[in-house]
């Protein structure tokens, strides 16, 4: 989710008991600091991979070169000229490249559906029939015409996250006011799209299909796993509905695609001055005034004062089957509940193992294993998602780590203890890890398994001091990204060695970051391997900083996609996006000669231009349309290069 500048980024508050600062109060000090710390010392650059005999290293922040593994000497996966850091207001592609904007918000997913209004003055029927708004994760599922295919080349299924609202942009009057219908408006613009994309020639274009489908925050939803739909904890108003703050996503090898909830606290609040959070709810962030919607005033089933059944119908992974256009979304309850992040699944020993970041400062990294093949599984009928072990991360100082189970009746999670059985570890997930003794980590967001060599990386955006090795720099205000590899290369094993790939940030600022002008880059976020290996890096720098010397990012521009050769850790940005917005969802069309990436809140409130307003929505973007009457879009861009070549080559 953006950090939005006009109010205090709940993320970058913890809930984490324990006496972590405020980001903000942390990063200012260190700021007035900088000197001291350009005189700091730097941990030597020696990488788990790069360690003699591949045995264990000592943790450290990697150099310009963190790694020269046995394929470190070969061609640069890297074969595009760089495109410079930029505040323009456009979306820049090295020379060779082309974009082209495809399904922007309020696009109708059939072609007799209801025209966008760029004054904004769709309804929420409307809505409900067009794209969503702040598109994030997403995934293209390849089908040949009249069925699923591999090559891709008659295009697919695009499924795309919308994550959350601007409310400035989203309504023509602004959110001064809100109504049921307004709310009702925002409701549809999040969720889920799913639309029918093709190529003709160099093109590509949304064309209407039975496929085509919005998910919004009223579709009807199940539940599956230990916690179901009929437990007395998820009994609010009425059957479960709608899914919400959709961030990232994942895709299984049985072709469903995983959307996954984040920041759901922030929209249930309450008037009534007598509720109190209760231990769970404030552990999840749930608070009176939420992150400022206000949907509870005129909607009760967001007030949290009825009870926690509504909220705790959220934080969930939720999977959908692209090619059941009228099937039920189910929400996996055996993956844990959190602010998702995303959910990246692989397959080890032919069971499902899924990561999930839980982006908030000081939260963890968490992984599912399945019990048993997911062949078989399925072939029983069986949700492979719904059998297995749900773990989280500690991370030693050592370069080791431990996949401790988060299993009733295990370790601390005992009767004894106060832990009611499997479905009460799923809904107190946080707690749950708090009590195996789990790592904080500087918010989790991404994460992304080499296609070969089957490592984890997993981005973690910014912090304000974590502490040990993994957070190596407290606080941190541009991010990092770590990397393990699980015993013997098997992602269901239970221990693992780590070390730090990248150090984000800019060398002005901070000496121990060693990136040249080419790949300057801060906020790390999204994450993804091509099939080639080349590791592409998203990142949501916060509005609040974006551009802005007085917060170190003066020279590293607007929110950028970054590519990395893992072998021998160079990085070279590759895309530079508008003005307000955050670059993420990623994902290739099987022959990796077209890319779709997400940009997500352009033209959003800024500190360094300021913010919209009903009447001048375009005071910090205008992007993609230009429209002096119109207002910004966030869409998908599609990206070829105009040979037609592999990208990134
Ligand atoms: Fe939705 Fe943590 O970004
Ligand atoms: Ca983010
Ligand atoms: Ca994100």
């Amino acid at each position: 989710m953006s950090e939005e500048f006009a109010r205090v980024d709940p993320d970058d508050q913890s809930t984490n008991p324990s006496a972590n600062e405020a980001f903000q109060q942390v990063l200012e000090r260190r700021m007035s600091r900088r000197g001291v710390l350009r005189g700091g010392t730097v941990a030597a650059a020696v990488g788990f991979i790069g360690a003699a005999g591949g045995g264990t290293a000592a943790a450290a922040v990697a150099g310009p070169h963190p790694t020269k593994g046995p394929g470190g000497r070969g061609r640069s996966l890297l074969g595009f000229k760089a495109v410079a850091a930029s505040s323009a207001d456009t979306v820049s592609v090295p020379p060779g490249y082309t974009t082209e904007v495809l399904v922007p918000w309020g696009t109708p997913i059939d072609s007799r559906g209801p025209k966008w209004k760029k004054d904004a003055s769709n309804t929420a029927a409307e809505q409900e029939q067009q794209i969503g708004m702040h598109h994030d994760g997403m995934h293209l599922f390849p089908l040949r015409s009249g069925g699923r295919g591999r090559s891709g080349r008659d295009g697919g299924l695009l499924a795309i996250n919308h994550e959350y609202t601007d409310t400035t942009l989203l309504y023509r009057d602004g959110d001064a006011t809100l109504t049921p219908e307004k709310v009702n408006k925002a409701l549809a613009a999040h969720g889920v799209s799913v639309v029918r994309v093709a190529r003709q020639g160099a093109r590509w274009r949304m064309v209407d299909s039975k496929y085509n489908r919005r998910i919004t925050g009223n579709t009807p939803m199940a539940f599956s796993g230990p916690l179901k739909a009929d437990h007395p904890a998820l009994a609010a108003e009425g059957r479960a509905r709608g899914t919400l703050n959709n961030c990232s996503s994942g895709y299984t090898p049985w072709g469903t695609y995983i959307t996954c909830e984040e920041n759901f606290n922030g929209y249930f609040g309450t008037e009534d001055p007598s509720w109190r959070p209760s231990a769970e709810e404030a552990r999840y962030g749930i608070s009176a005034a939420g992150f400022g919607y206000r949907w509870h005033t005129v909607d009760p089933r967001f007030d949290v004062a009825a009870g926690p059944e509504e909220a705790n119908r959220f934080g969930w992974v939720v999977e959908i089957d692209p090619s059941s256009p009228r099937g039920t979304p189910v929400k996996r309850t055996a993956l844990g509940r959190f602010k998702h992040e995303g959910a990246t699944v692989t397959e080890s020993r032919g069971r499902v193992v899924v990561y999930s970041g839980d982006d908030q400062d000081g939260e963890y990294v968490y992984k599912f294993v399945g019990d048993h093949g997911w062949r078989r599984l399925r072939a029983r009928g069986k949700s492979p998602l719904d059998h297995g072990t749900l773990y989280v991360a500690r991370f030693d100082d050592d370069g080791t780590g431990t996949w401790l189970p988060l299993k009733f009746g295990t370790g601390p999670l005992t009767a004894a203890n106060g832990w009611k059985d499997q479905a009460d570890v799923v809904l107190r997930t946080r707690t749950a890890a708090d009590a195996v003794g789990a790592t904080k980590l500087d918010r989790p967001e991404w994460v992304a398994v080499h296609p070969t060599d089957r490592d984890v990386y997993l981005t973690l955006t910014n912090g304000g001091g974590n502490g040990g090795k993994v957070n190596p720099r407290t606080p941190n205000p541009y991010g990092h990204i770590v990397r393990w590899r699980e015993k013997n290369r098997d992602n269901t094993a239970l221990t693992f060695e780590w070390d730090i790939f990248a150090l984000a940030g800019d060398p002005a600022y901070d000496p121990r970051v060693t990136h040249g002008p080419d790949a300057v880059f801060g906020s790390p976020d999204g994450l993804g391997f091509d099939k080639a290996g080349r590791l592409w890096i998203q990142t949501d720098i916060s509005n609040s900083s974006q551009n802005l010397a007085g917060k170190g990012y003066d020279n590293i521009g607007n929110n950028a996609l970054l590519a990395a050769d893992p072998r021998t850790g160079e990085i070279r940005r590759f895309l530079v996006g508008p003005r307000g917005a955050e670059v993420t969802g990623f994902t290739l069309a099987p022959d990796q000669r077209t890319l779709f990436v997400n940009i997500q809140h352009p033209g959003e409130a800024t500190a360094a231009w300021g913010s919209p307003t009903p009447q001048n929505p375009r005071a910090v973007s205008n992007w993609p349309e230009f429209d002096p009457a119109g207002r910004p879009r966030p869409a998908t861009v599609v990206i070829r290069r105009k040979d037609g070549g592999i990208i990134g080559t």
